[in-house]
């Protein structure tokens, strides 16, 4: 045994200590006699420090170290779709079957099954010249769902062979003329984003199919929104709505460090969950990544940019891809555990100065894009990332760092969750950035006048909640007529156009054509009622109730 051996000098948790050992940042090493996977995240001098993956109780000083001289992959390849996997990218099922419903320590299990046979139909012929991105061929991964099969990013030359037929991921389907074997999948660093051709502005929204966001505070494709909230507001409920029902290609799901139980009912919900477009599963378009709290640190850390490099491979093949993070809140935990482990200065709250920078560093990676090689193709990830304050208090820090990068923000708030307003959206402190430039679409699939609507109906809300405030100061006798009026149809709007029940079998989902219709009735039962006050009817005289049965009708009832 040489001394040159690095061993481990001390265990904090998920971090250990090595020396000597010189690596880059972010190199993957085995840790110990298991050899469970970790990553170097300082290093000083000849003193590495590891974030180890797994639960280290059993690791003792004095086991070595071996660096792997590679960073954090993704599997990237067909046999995604529908799976189910840690933070580090291992199938939960596999690994449960390999070692027990207890992940083992060292337990190591691909993403993609090796023995899962694909039939590959080429596109490209051998002579032609490829680089990263082009489409070398097509798999039929699920019904209906069609996986292309990519050179990667950063290769490139001429193609000396590409056969079809059948193959596993490890099996080469070619070969480039300098010998570079070509795969149906490929790995990718998960902390770097993937490069695209062009980064493009969008016209487009991303079609969520829940009137509040849509009509009130929009998403552009390629966008991110977040999605503050205290304790039970629900966060996770839009998550899950947000899944089955937005308009995606692709779903990536990270739930991320919250409560066992919740990913239990995560793990046994979204596999019955069936896609109202394609009466299909939604699993068939999604990919799954769960951390639960009593899982180690480091790999929920890992977790969010495992679900962004696995939302950019789909991307790259030109889809629009939907990623959910619940919770954003529980990654800037795991980062704070470790930046106090490694004993650096602390920021506001115990969270590292950095917080800022890498949230908004992951955001970034949200986009729509031209992508790389042939054929030409667009494609994008809008990422909508959860964050649970504590105490619903939103001046405290992560969800103040993710404000400052986000383009939208659906405030959620607890006494409209309370009196079961849901989305419990706080029409007042939340916003978007994108409303302006999403309006042209909205308009022409959705409705006329779909800018004015919004706003006419915004200065409602507005306007109710101040003469609310005059009416509790100075009683209720102080209002005129048209007071009451503006109060009464706010009301409405409230009920039928912001509520949207998440069971409900016919109003879980508003397309875009309903979402306007519902608004502008509600807006003509208001100029209804001031004609009428303008002719001399006073208030009382005037009976909203049908209307407003009519609208709750319309909005329950069976509508395309
Ligand atoms: N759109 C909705 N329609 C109907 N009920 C809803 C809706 N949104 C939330 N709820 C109700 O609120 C409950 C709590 O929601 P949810 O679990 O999403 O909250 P959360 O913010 O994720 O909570 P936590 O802070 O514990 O993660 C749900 O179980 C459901 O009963
Ligand atoms: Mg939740």
């Amino acid at each position: 045994m040489s001394d040159e051996t690095p061993r481990i000098r001390r265990v904090a948790g998920s971090l250990v200590e090595v020396s000597p050992l010189r690596a880059a940042l972010y190199e993957l090493a085995l840790v110990g006699d298991q050899k469970m996977l970790g990553e170097v995240i300082r290093q000083r001098g000849d003193l590495a420090t590891l974030q180890v993956y797994e639960e280290t109780t059993g690791l003792c000083v004095g086991e070595p170290v071996e660096v792997m001289g590679a960073t954090l992959t993704a599997q990237l390849g067909p046999g995604l779709l529908g799976s189910v996997l840690d933070g580090i990218g291992r199938p939960l099922e596999r690994v449960a079957e390999a070692t027990g419903d207890f992940i083992a320590p060292g337990a190591r299990a691909d993403t993609l099954a090796a023995d899962a046979r694909w039939h590959f139909t080429a596109t490209r012929s051998a002579g032609e010249r490829v680089s990263g991105g082009d489409v070398l061929g097509t798999i039929e991964e699920r019904p209906g769902m069609l996986h292309r099969v990519l050179v990667p990013p950063l290769v490139s030359g001429l193609l000396a062979t590409l056969t079809s037929g059948e193959f596993t991921v490890t099996d080469p389907i070619g070969a480039l003329a300098d010998g570079t074997p070509l795969f149906l999948s490929h790995r990718w660093p998960v902390r770097t984003a993937r490069p695209v051709l062009e980064r493009l502005g969008s016209s487009r929204p991303f079609v969520t199919g829940q009137r509040v966001f849509d009509l009130f505070f929009p998403v552009a494709e390629g966008g991110n929104a977040i999605v503050p909230g205290g304790f039970g507001t629900g966060k996770t409920i839009i998550e899950q709505s947000l899944a089955k029902f937005a308009e995606a290609d692709i779903v990536v799901y990270v739930g991320c460090g919250e409560r066992g139980n919740e990913m239990t009912d995560v793990l046994t919900e979204f596999p019955a969950l069936v896609d109202p477009r394609t009466g299909r599963p939604v699993m068939d378009r999604a990919v799954l990544i769960v951390n639960t709290s009593n899982m180690p640190v480091a790999a929920r850390e890992a977790s969010i940019y495992l679900g962004i490099t696995v939302a950019e491979y789909f991307r790259d093949q030109g889809n629009r891809v939907a990623l959910m993070i619940d919770s954003t809140s529980r990654w800037a935990e795991a980062l704070r555990e470790m930046a106090a482990r490694l004993q650096e200065m602390p920021g506001e709250e115990g969270y590292p100065t950095y917080l800022a920078n890498r949230l908004g560093q992951f955001f970034e990676r949200s986009g729509r894009s031209k992508l790389l090689g042939s054929p030409a193709r667009e494609g994008a990830v809008t990422i909508i990332g959860a964050i649970s304050p504590p105490g619903g208090d939103f001046s405290e820090p992560v969800t103040q760092a993710a404000l400052r990068v986000a383009g939208a923000m659906w405030a959620l708030d607890a006494q409209l969750a309370h009196q079961r307003h849901y989305p419990a959206v706080d029409w007042e402190t939340s916003f978007s950035l994108y409303a302006e430039q999403v309006a042209p679409w909205f308009t022409e699939h959705g409705g006329a006048c779909w800018t004015a609507l919004r706003q006419e109906l915004m200065a409602l809300l507005q306007k109710e909640r101040e003469l609310r405030d005059i009416a509790s100061l100075v009683g209720p006798d102080a209002l005129e007529d048209h007071d009451h009026l503006v109060i009464e149809a706010a009301a409405i709007v409230r009920e039928v156009v912001l509520r949207q029940n998440a069971y409900h079998p016919h109003d879980a989902i508003s397309s875009p054509q309903k979402t306007h219709a519902l608004a502008a009735a509600a807006l003509e039962l208001l100029h209804k009622g001031e004609a009428q006050l303008s002719a001399g009817s006073p208030f009382s005289s005037i009976d909203l109730v049908p209307a407003r049965r009519a609208l709750m009708a319309m909005r329950d009832g069976e509508t395309p």
